[in-house]
């Protein structure tokens, strides 16, 4: 009976709202959980997506090719664009306090993956193309994204302004933690009552929990060795031991990724 209700819940949460109900059931510690104070110039690559004018989620500044030709480009996460309606957005980037002022980038063309699957969180990857350039400097830079899958431990930083408290304020000030790579087979049997771990979701925490991404870090870049290997996706509450933060696997989203800068790229 039990086990027959923790099921009705984990289909219940799954199938209401998708991921993001999935953290709203279980509101915990909120913010970039167990992390500390950093500077953009640590992490020149992280932007904060703005949904009519605030704060919604963040995203990385994409490298391309060739900049020059090409445009510029945010990646962030398909559950962060809904609406699908590009006037609504625009990108700050260069800021380390999320209040500062700076320059914005108003939003051309949002491509959210076709297959991206709200009720499971798959395919949950968005591409921008952005309408102004970004001046790169010391606060503003692009970041590669991984075509290889990271082995399992592997250390890497997620970053954002996500939320301090419980459906509450976001952090002022950005936040970086170093979290782990966890074997996909070990996550998705912890997953498993509550949803399926596909081949484009990575998981990474802490064992014990306390370090995680958290609310409004969504679309945000999780980075091993200097290239983008992950994009915040959902997770069960945050930072709870055995439940790491599950994001968008970068490397099976590589070629799509191409593809569409290439396509918007012409554009
Ligand atoms: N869906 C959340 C957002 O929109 C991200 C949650 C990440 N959760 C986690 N435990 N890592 O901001």
């Amino acid at each position: 009976m039990f086990q027959y209700f923790i099921l009705l819940l984990g289909l219940h949460v799954v199938i209401t709202n998708g991921a993001t109900s999935v953290n709203r059931l279980y509101p915990l510690d909120g913010r970039i959980v167990g992390g500390t104070n950093t500077s953009i110039k640590e992490h020149p690559y992280q932007v904060s997506l703005l949904k009519y004018g605030s704060h919604t989620c963040g995203g990385s500044i994409l490298k391309t090719g060739n900049i020059k030709t090409d445009g510029f480009f945010v990646i962030t996460a398909a559950h962060c664009v809904t609406p699908y309606t590009p006037q609504n957005y625009a990108v700050k980037f260069g800021i380390t306090a999320l209040n500062q002022l700076s320059p914005i980038a108003l939003v051309d063309v949002i491509v959210r993956h076709e297959n991206y699957n709200p009720l499971t969180s798959d395919y949950d990857i968005a591409l921008i193309k952005l309408r102004n350039q970004i001046p790169f400097s010391t606060s503003s830079q692009p970041i590669r994204m991984s075509s290889i899958n990271p082995a399992d431990g592997t250390a890497a930083v997620v970053t954002g302004w996500g939320s301090t408290s419980e459906g509450g304020s976001l952090s002022p000030t950005l936040q970086a933690v170093t979290v782990k790579v966890v074997d996909p087979i070990v996550c998705a049997t912890e997953y498993a009552p509550y949803g399926v771990i596909t081949e484009r979701m990575l998981c990474a925490g802490v064992p014990q929990g306390g370090k995680d991404s958290c609310q409004g870090d969504s679309g945000g870049p999780l980075v091993a060795d200097g290239v983008q290997i992950g994009i915040v996706s959902w997770g069960l509450g945050c930072a709870k031991p055995g439940f790491p933060g599950v994001y968008s696997r970068v490397p099976s989203l590589y070629s799509w990724i191409q593809k569409n800068v290439k396509i918007l790229g012409a554009l």
